[in-house]
C-alpha cells in the first residue's frame, strides 16, 4: 500500500507487530507517516523516509488515552507531560470529577476538590480562565505534548454562579450555568462533568443536574460522573446517573467505577450485571484505574477516615507527605479526626478497596482505563506515573485478565468511540498519526506508592500527531498536542 510516486514519509516504523486498538489479532506490518497522519500500513520495505524507528520484536499501536485525568493546569504549566508520555499517553481527558479549570473567576475562592487543579495564588498558575474559550486558546497557543480534550465541570460552574454552595441552585442560577455550558460547549467542551460526591455540589439534586445539563441533549457531548456514592448507594448513585442520561439522552460516562469500604467489598457483582443492563437501553460507559487505593482530598469525617491513609500532598506541613496518617495522629497525640483537620488542605490516598473488585471492573468488557492521577507532590498515587503499563504488563500479561489486543482497546479504540474523538484510538489509515511503541515481554509499571513517580519501563516511542515525542526514556522538546473538539 505504498505509492512509489509520492515523496518520502516523514517517519517509518518498521518492522513491528500492529495491535490496532479494534480488538482485533494483531499482525506484522511496517507504519508511515505523512504530515501528522497514519500514510501506510503494511510492507513498506524499500520505501523512503526521513526518520526510521525499527521495531522489531515490538508491538506498535495507537497513543493511548487517558479517559480520566485532572491534568487541566499540569498541560499548560508541565507541558512535557512527561508523567503520561511516559506511559505511552497521547490524549488526555480533562475536566473530570466536577472540576474545571474554565471558567471560572480569579477572584473566586477554590474549596477542595476545585483546589486539586491549583490556587489562584500559587505561582505557577496561569491566569484565570473567565471563558472556556480562553482555556483552549491558551492551549492551541502554547501545545502540551499530549492532545487535550477538555470536558466542564459542574462544581466549577457552581462556583461561577453561586454565592453558597449548601444548597441547590435557584433557576436563575441554573439559567447561568446552562448559559455557561452552552459557551463551553461551542467552543469545543466534549461534555460536561459531575463530582455529586463532594461537598461543593453534594447538595445539587438530580433535577439541578439535568436542567443544567440539558444543552448536551443531541449534541453527542458526554455526561460523566463522579457519582454521588461509591459506598452503600452505589447502585441508587449508578440508577442515578442513568436516569440523568435518560433525561439528556446524552452518553454517560461512570468515571473510576469502584466499590468503597469493606461492606461493600464484592458488589461489583452486583453493579456490573446493572450497567451491563443498562448498556442494552442507553448509551453508556465507564473507566476505571488499576489499583485498589483511592485518592482524593483529605477528608475531613471519621468514616472517611477508616483504614489506611496515606498523605499524598500537604501545603501546611509538607514533612508529613507520605507519611500514614496514624501515625502523624500518634505523633500529635490527637485523634486522626482532628490529624486530618490539622493537615488541611491536603490530599490522601485511601486503602479503601478489594482488589477482587478492582480485576472485575478493569475485565469487564466496556471498562476503559482512566489514571484519575492527580499531578503535583513528591507523593502521588502511583496511578500517576503507573496506569498504562500496570495494565498492560501486570494485569494483561502477568495476571492474564485479557488478552494485551483487549487492553489496548481498553485505552485507545474503546475510548476514542467513547468520547467521540474521530480519526483516534486505532492504527488505520487516515488516523491522525498517535502511536506507541512498546516490549510486551518487559512493559511494567515502577511506580509504587513509596517511590510513586518512577517511570514504568518498557515503553519505547510515543509519537503525537506524528512528531517522535519520547524515544528510548527520553522526551524530544516536541509538543505537538492539539485541542481536540466534538468537531475536530
Ligand atoms: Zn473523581
Ligand atoms: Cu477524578
Amino acid at each position: 500500500m505504498t505509492d512509489a510516486t509520492a515523496r518520502p514519509f516523514d517517519l517509518l516504523i518498521r518492522g513491528g507487530t500492529v495491535i490496532d486498538g479494534t480488538r482485533q489479532p494483531r499482525f506484522d506490518a511496517d507504519v508511515a507517516i505523512r504530515d501528522g497522519m497514519i500514510a501506510a500500513i503494511g510492507d513498506l520495505s524499500g520505501a523512503p523516509a526521513l526518520v526510521t524507528l525499527e521495531a522489531g520484536g515490538k508491538i506498535v499501536a495507537p497513543g493511548f488515552i487517558d479517559s480520566h485525568t485532572h491534568d487541566d493546569h499540569a498541560v499548560l504549566s508541565d507541558p512535557d507531560m512527561i508523567f503520561k508520555i511516559s506511559q505511552g499517553v497521547t490524549t488526555v481527558v480533562t475536566g473530570n470529577c466536577g472540576i474545571s479549570l474554565a471558567p471560572l473567576k480569579p477572584e473566586l475562592p477554590r474549596p477542595m476538590p476545585q483546589s486539586l487543579l491549583g490556587q489562584s495564588g500559587d505561582e505557577t498558575f496561569p491566569r484565570a480562565f473567565e471563558h472556556f474559550s480562553d482555556y483552549l486558546d491558551a492551549l492551541r497557543r502554547a501545545p502540551a505534548s499530549v492532545n487535550v480534550a477538555a470536558m466542564v465541570g459542574h462544581t466549577t460552574l457552581r462556583l461561577m454562579t453561586m454565592d453558597s454552595l449548601d444548597r441547590a441552585a435557584t433557576s436563575e442560577e441554573i439559567a447561568a450555568m446552562r448559559g455557561l455550558l452552552v459557551e463551553a460547549l461551542d467552543a469545543g467542551a466534549i461534555g460536561v462533568s459531575t463530582g455529586t460526591y463532594y461537598p461543593p455540589a453534594a447538595m445539587a439534586p438530580t433535577e439541578e443536574v439535568i436542567e443544567v445539563c440539558r444543552p448536551i441533549t443531541g449534541t453527542g457531548a458526554v455526561y460523566a460522573t463522579h457519582m454521588r456514592d461509591e459506598a452503600e448507594g452505589c447502585v441508587d448513585s449508578l440508577n442515578e446517573s442513568f436516569e440523568i442520561g435518560r433525561a439528556l439522552n446524552a452518553p454517560v460516562v461512570i468515571s473510576h467505577h469502584k466499590l468503597i469500604g469493606e461492606a461493600n467489598f464484592g458488589k461489583s457483582a452486583v453493579t456490573l450485571p446493572l450497567i451491563q443492563a443498562a448498556m442494552k437501553c442507553q448509551c453508556l460507559a465507564l473507566d476505571c484505574y488499576p489499583y485498589a487505593a483511592s485518592s482524593t482530598m483529605l477528608h475531613t469525617d471519621e468514616v472517611r477516615l477508616r483504614g489506611r491513609v496515606l498523605i499524598a500532598e500537604c501545603e501546611k506541613h509538607p514533612e508529613y507527605v507520605g507519611r500514614d496518617l496514624a501515625d502523624i495522629a500518634r505523633e500529635w497525640q490527637v485523634s486522626r479526626l482532628e490529624a486530618a483537620r490539622r493537615l488541611q488542605p491536603a490530599s490522601a490516598i485511601y486503602f479503601i478497596m478489594d482488589e477482587g473488585d478492582v480485576r472485575n471492573i478493569l475485565a469487564f468488557e466496556e471498562t476503559m482505563v482512566g489514571s484519575d492521577g492527580l499531578p503535583g507532590g513528591t507523593k502521588p498515587h502511583p496511578r500517576l506515573w503507573g496506569t498504562f503499563p500496570r495494565v498492560l504488563g501486570h494485569y494483561s500479561r502477568d495476571v492474564g485478565l485479557f488478552p494485551l489486543e483487549t487492553a489496548v482497546w481498553k485505552m485507545s479504540g474503546l475510548t476514542a468511540k467513547n468520547y467521540g474523538l474521530a480519526n483516534r484510538g486505532t492504527l488505520a489509515l487516515g488516523q491522525h498519526a498517535d502511536v506507541v511503541v512498546f516490549d510486551a515481554a518487559t512493559v511494567i509499571d515502577k511506580a509504587t506508592y513509596d517511590t510513586p513517580t518512577e517511570q514504568a519501563e518498557g515503553i519505547e516511542a510515543v509519537i503525537v500527531n506524528g512528531a517522535l515525542t519520547w524515544h528510548h526514556g527520553a522526551h524530544s522538546g516536541a509538543r505537538h498536542g492539539q485541542v481536540l473538539t466534538r468537531k475536530s
